[in-house]
């Protein structure tokens, strides 16, 4: 029987492949270029490799973007069509991506859970789960799905680095920020490349405030996390907000043109980063110049999808902000109709895309109370459509604003005193305050 670099059984024979696909999922692990042209490679060489399949569809799953729908089925029908050389754990793989192509990303990531049950050492199994957690909002599954595979990688198991940063996103998102640092520290003493627990150290400290040594944290470490990295521009998206707590305007502005938004990127990742960072300096009064308007063209595209709640209501921020609200407006009805769609998506949109990108389409209507009253309520349940803390940060950034906007003199000072008290030494959150006429001494 083959196995693979951690023990786990491998149904193709070809060793060579099998070493050559653990080499792409430990660049996957480090999010380095390219897993994806490497298991294209092993693929052209190998087409009755069923796991390196299954490896393919995961990347594409874990892209949220339909337009990539016609590769995902190519790669499942690929495997499912070798499902019977295929051994157990396999077999868990091809049944956890058929139930993500259906829209099932609940049912998706338990499926990759209960194959960590025999197999702990399946990383891609984990890594798979994990951003799926990440995308369906499960917060405690980040950290937990995580513990539970803890034990088999204590010593000096290969890739244990990478395993206690992702323990360290999940205990960032659960609220333990100090372990999380630690953690993530510690995974990028001894892996400087693990972009991955570098963001849940940026994380933990972004969650209390820490910005200054945020930007330091991100500075020192740019050398293992930034070049050739798939993941990159995520964490240049996190030096920035930052800078932005800081009002540290032109910096952001800088760093949005050269390291979030250097090209006219089409990865929905990127352009999710790119719009709510446009996003918040928006909201703020900052004149963006013309940068909405290249991604909105590329959202654009997408607009009747209705695919990913998360990823509608940047859209619905981006025709905002490019001043298209008539694409706000329909990217609304395609939230409204993917209610009564299929999968997990139909809930998240329900729950949050809807509110949310009406909220934004108010916002941008000029009808401040309104957006208030569409995002006062899904706040709490904005963890509903996935995403971080960090993320969904926007929903009280517009809040607040909008408060402000309307007039609405004690809500403003409400959420402003929210954002204070997690953050009192923030200068954007002590702006806020003062705007809405709230004394910040007791606050600080
Ligand atoms: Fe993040």
């Amino acid at each position: 029987m083959t196995t693979d670099l951690l023990g786990n059984p491998v149904s193709y024979g070809d060793r060579n492949a099998v070493a050559a696909l653990d080499a792409a999922a430990d660049k996957l692990l480090a999010y380095r270029a390219d897993p994806f042209a490497e298991v294209e490679a092993i693929l052209a060489a190998h087409p009755r490799f069923a796991l390196a399949h299954c490896f393919r569809a995961g990347l594409i799953a874990t892209a949220t973007d339909r337009t990539l729908d016609g590769e995902m089925a190519k790669s499942l029908d690929a495997a499912r069509a070798l499902v019977w050389d295929a051994n157990p754990r396999e077999r868990g793989h091809i049944a956890a991506l058929a139930a993500w192509a259906s829209g099932d990303w609940a049912g998706a990531v338990e499926l990759w859970g209960r194959i960590l049950h025999d197999h702990p050492r399946d990383t891609m199994a984990l890594q798979f789960a994990h951003v799926g957690d990440f995308f369906n909002g499960s917060s405690a599954m980040l950290r937990d799905r995580v513990a539970g595979v803890l034990p088999a990688f204590a010593g000096d198991v290969p890739r244990a680095g990478f395993v206690r940063g992702m323990y360290a996103f999940g205990l960032e998102e659960t609220g333990d920020y100090e372990t999380a640092e630690r953690v993530g520290r510690a995974s990028v003493a001894a892996n400087p490349q693990d972009a991955w627990a570098v963001h849940a150290v940026a994380h933990a400290l972004e969650m209390r405030g820490r910005a200054a040594e945020g930007i330091d944290w991100l500075a020192s470490t740019e050398s293992g996390w930034a070049p050739d990295n798939m993941f990159a521009y995520h964490n240049w998206w996190h030096l920035a907000l930052c800078r932005l707590d800081r009002e540290e305007i032109p910096q952001v502005l800088a760093l949005y043109d050269t390291r979030i938004r250097p090209a006219d990127s089409d990865v929905v990742l990127e352009l999710i980063d790119a719009t709510a960072m446009l996003w918040r300096l928006h909201a703020r009064g900052v004149d963006v110049g013309n940068r909405f308007e290249q991604v909105a063209a590329r959202w654009a595209a997408r607009i009747e999808h209705g695919f990913y709640a998360f990823n509608d209501a940047h859209a619905a921020m981006a025709f905002v902000g490019a001043g298209r609200l008539d694409l706000a407006r329909r990217q609304v009805a395609t939230l409204r109709a993917a209610i009564s769609g299929a999968g997990v998506n139909a809930g998240m949109s329900a729950d949050a895309g809807l509110a949310l990108a009406e909220g934004f389409l108010a916002f941008g209507e000029e009808r401040y109370a309104a957006c208030v009253e569409h995002l006062v309520d899904m706040r709490a349940r904005a963890a509903r459509f996935g995403g971080s803390h960090a993320q969904r940060d926007v929903v009280s950034w517009t809040l607040v604003e909008a408060a402000l906007r309307a007039g609405q003199t004690g809500a403003a000072r409400y959420f402003a005193a929210q954002r204070l008290a997690a953050k009192p030494q923030s200068p954007l959150n002590r702006a806020w305050a003062l705007r809405a006429g709230e004394g910040i001494a007791a606050a600080a």
